[in-house]
């Protein structure tokens, strides 16, 4: 997914994959977690997802990257936040007291940018991250995660699935079997629950998975 496509979807306001309320399966399944609180929650391909305003509620330390300044300008206005802007290598980060954003392109992350900044990363909470990317990128992202996150650290993964041809992508079917094959070989896959969910219209199924890694 070119990059340009997420700069056209949030300059025209084309945010079909925002939501308004919290995520319910975070809501439900992060005490499942057991995620230390001050632990600091890392969220890849943030968008202005309110869930990281829930999850700084819970007393983390929130860590977000996102490409689109437009998504990071107004997450911060809409959840009042003043934010303080400064530059962090290839990123420009935007700091209010409990969640920061990194402006700028996930896979220029480095353990060196983050380390320190969140104190450690104890979780990540992907919502729309890995759904978000074709299948050649979901297996770089996931290296790229695999490079940043230490073990013992937990993910809660939200997946999708609907019958082929029914959605446009993003967000992409991605099978049981392909998160099997991009988490099992470094992270402990455990189902949490399947529920419903309405992404275009069409009702989806909708997965959690609680991962850790090894
Ligand atoms: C489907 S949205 C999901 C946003 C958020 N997770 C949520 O639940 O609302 C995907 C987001 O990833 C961002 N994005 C896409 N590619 C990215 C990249 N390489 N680095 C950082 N952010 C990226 C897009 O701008 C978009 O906001």
């Amino acid at each position: 997914m070119e990059q340009q496509f997420w700069h056209d979807r949030w300059e025209t306001n084309d945010l079909g994959f925002h939501q308004d309320e919290f995520h319910p399966l975070l809501v439900k399944h992060w005490g499942n977690l057991n995620v230390a609180s001050g632990g600091g929650v890392f969220v890849p391909l943030c968008g202005k997802s309110r869930d990281m305003a829930w999850l700084a509620e819970q007393g983390h330390d929130v860590l977000g990257v996102e490409l689109s300044e437009i998504a990071v300008r107004s997450f911060f206005d809409e959840q009042r936040l003043s934010a303080a802007r400064s530059e962090a290598g290839p990123f420009t980060s935007y700091k209010s007291d409990h969640i920061q954003i990194f402006c700028g392109d996930f896979f220029l992350l480095t353990t060196e940018l983050m380390t320190g900044l969140t104190g450690d990363i104890s979780a990540v909470f992907d919502r729309a991250s890995l759904i978000a990317m074709p299948a050649d990128m979901r297996i770089k992202y996931v290296n790229k995660l695999k490079d940043l996150l230490l073990p013992g650290v937990q993910i809660l993964l939200i997946n999708l699935h609907y019958e082929e041809g029914r959605i446009n992508p993003p967000p992409y079917r991605v099978h049981d079997d392909e998160v099997n094959a991009l988490y099992e070989p470094w992270c402990d896959v455990e189902l949490l629950e399947e529920s419903e969910t309405v992404v275009k219209g069409h009702v989806c199924a909708e997965f959690a998975y609680r991962l850790q890694v090894k």
